[in-house]
């Protein structure tokens, strides 16, 4: 049998099969990643600190991605639902104030379900889906691909949270950032400063989409990161297990208590990993006792006031800012036209 025709045909010869909408694919473009001896640097110095802290990206291996997509499900963990029902009612005016026929530049983009929903009311002239490593985009950019033949797609590895400089093949002309999630809660005031300015200098005259959550009542918010059935325990905990693949540390998730709390004063939520008992953990060339009750810093989860993030936009340079929230005023989604 003869061999199948190689998928790529040399241009002079036409393929009217690829070049018709149905058998459009989307592009991938995987930009500089951390080399795996400074991400060891980095995670080491963090566990030799006073007190000892990781950032919270690393809670995102495959199994931490796939807790945190079970958090989302949980009845405590509120965001994630109350922001698809701002959505809901309200994406229509939304796109009502975004130009029209603009790239919308989804960041983490995960499974890329978020921005399909909008895909319908925004009309937008290309998709560009960025997220840590173009690895977890593949899937679900090549099956939205096929539902959405006529868009063009384009996926993106690379950490924005360091910096947000987008590839030339993202196009140019107006673009929409999509920051939904309230993931910008994961970054202290200074770095989402920093974070929004970057945004709005990528959105080349368009503007930013950005889901934010609120404070409330530490009843309801304390539940959310310490859920009933542990999975919120499990996704912190699974932390170690990363971090022993990343550094040659051995840690025992046994050993390690999930400790979830607000801190008013900070108005973040804390999540810390606590010794049980005195831990030695060791890695090849050092380590650290913990005492009993020492913590690892996991990550904080800022709760913000409206007005203060209003106020936090237009500091970054955004000419105008609108907010929609949901009736119980727990969360607000931001559109800020640069
Ligand atoms: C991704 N990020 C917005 C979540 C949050 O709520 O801060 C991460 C998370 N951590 C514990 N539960 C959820």
């Amino acid at each position: 049998m003869p061999a199948p025709a190689p998928r790529s045909t040399p241009a002079f010869e036409p393929d009217p099969v690829a070049d018709s909408a149905h058998s459009r694919l989307p592009d991938f473009v995987q930009l500089q990643q951390q080399d795996p001896a400074a991400v060891r640097t980095e995670l080491l110095q963090g566990l030799l600190a006073a007190p000892a802290y990781t950032a919270p990206k690393y809670l995102y291996d495959a199994l931490g991605s796939k807790l945190f997509e079970a958090i989302t499900e949980l009845p405590e963990y509120y965001p994630t639902r109350t922001e698809a029902a701002i959505f809901e009612a309200h994406a229509a005016a939304m796109a009502a104030l975004l130009p029209s026929g603009a790239t919308l530049v989804d960041l983490g983009a995960g499974n890329c379900e978020k921005a399909a929903r909008l895909f319908g009311i925004f009309q937008p002239r290309r998709y560009v889906a960025v997220d840590i490593s173009v690895e977890f985009l593949h899937k679900s950019l090549a099956s939205l691909q096929a539902q959405f033949p006529a868009l063009a797609m384009l996926g993106v590895g690379m950490d924005f949270s360091s910096s947000l400089t987008l590839p030339p093949q993202a196009g140019s002309g107006p673009r929409v950032l999509f920051y939904p999630g309230s993931s910008i809660g994961n970054f202290t005031p200074e770095q989402a400063l920093v974070f929004l300015r970057q945004a709005r200098a990528a959105s080349s005259g368009g503007g930013l989409l950005i889901g934010v959550d609120l404070v409330k009542p530490r009843e309801v918010l304390e539940p959310a990161y310490d859920d009933a059935l542990g999975v919120t325990a499990a996704f912190n905990r699974n932390l170690l297990s990363h971090l022993n693949r990343l550094t040659g540390a051995d840690f025992k998730l046994a050993d390690w208590q999930h400790v979830a709390f607000f801190n008013t004063g900070k108005s973040r939520i804390e999540m810390h990993l606590q010794a049980l008992h005195p831990v030695p953990v060791r890695w090849p060339d050092g380590e650290r006792r913990f005492a009993t009750g020492e913590r690892i810093h996991t990550e904080n989860s800022y709760k913000w006031r409206q007005a203060d993030f209003a106020a936090l936009l237009k500091t970054a340079g955004f000419a105008q800012t609108h907010a929609w929230t949901d009736e119980r005023g727990w969360f607000a989604v931001f559109l800020a036209q640069a």
